[in-house]
């Protein structure tokens, strides 16, 4: 389809303008949705005293690859028809821990206000035959500019450190092979997965068990410590259990 046409200079500067300028909606629109993640991050921490992400990675469609899917797919070739067809324009990919942190981080981006939930494709409760995990949302969001709200769509995928190490693999066979990945390694990318899914579980199960564990050495800090002018005091357990007997005794 290449073609050598002569194209006038002007139109070639406008319709690079323009496409600057569509382009920049989904800069804008990441740009917004990470600053979105790194709230929920931050807060999370404060609030829950660990870091549900490990990881955030976004991504912008190159013109390139836009152009590749609007033919594979028989879209129109317009902005508009790109716009509404091509949802993935804008990428953002975060890895969690635990699997449970891809459920909570996905709730809370689906419950904020200014976020419409356009699609969530759940590959962990449904994976791919191929053994793909992954919980993929389409997102959209609205983006203020001088004169206008523009609502754009993102592509966010949620998945483990695990389950993304899994992808990429998968990823460089399915191209080292051209898109045919011969049986053998199939049955075995299908197997890893699953060893995969099983690790994430078991780790998980860790995590909890330590969390339990954290919580009895954070009662013991609250209990014998006592903080005077801010400087930090050992307050002995016999202290605040005789205390507290005294205290009982003089009421009764
Ligand atoms: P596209 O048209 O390619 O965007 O796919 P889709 O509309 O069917 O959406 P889907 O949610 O299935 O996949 C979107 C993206 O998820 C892909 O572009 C990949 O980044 C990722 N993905 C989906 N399936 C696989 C898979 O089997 N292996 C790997 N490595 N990545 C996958
Ligand atoms: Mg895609």
């Amino acid at each position: 389809m290449e073609s050598n046409q002569n194209i006038n200079l002007e139109d070639i500067k406008s319709t690079k303008l323009e496409l600057t300028r569509f382009m920049m909606y989904y800069k804008f629109a990441l740009a917004e949705l990470n600053t979105k993640i790194d709230i929920l991050k931050q807060e999370f921490q404060y609030v829950h005293d660990y870091n549900p992400i490990e990881h955030i990675k976004s991504r912008l469609k190159t013109p390139e690859s836009i152009l590749k899917k609007v033919r594979r797919k028989g879209y129109e070739f317009s902005l508009p028809s790109i716009k509404e067809n091509i949802r993935d324009i804008a990428g953002i990919r975060i890895t969690c821990s635990f699997i449970t942190d891809i459920y909570k981080l996905s709730e809370m981006l689906q419950t904020q206000s200014d976020i419409k939930v356009i699609e969530c494709k759940d590959y962990i409760k449904k994976p791919k035959p191929n053994g793909y995990k992954s919980l993929h949302l389409i997102l959209q969001v609205p983006i203020f500019m001088s004169d206008r709200v523009e609502e754009i769509y993102v592509e966010v995928q949620i998945r483990t450190i695990a389950m993304d190490f899994w992808a990429s693999l998968e990823h460089k066979i399915y191209y080292k092979y051209d898109k045919d990945i011969p049986g053998r390694l199939k049955s075995e990318l299908k197997e890893a997965a699953d060893a995969i899914y099983q690790l994430d579980k078991k780790m998980e199960n860790i995590h909890i068990q330590t969390n339990q564990i954290k919580e009895k050495i954070d009662y013991n800090d609250v209990t014998q410590e006592i903080f005077i002018n801010n400087e930090r005091f050992y307050l002995p357990y016999e202290f605040l259990t005789q205390y507290l007997d005294s205290e009982k005794k003089s009421s009764s």
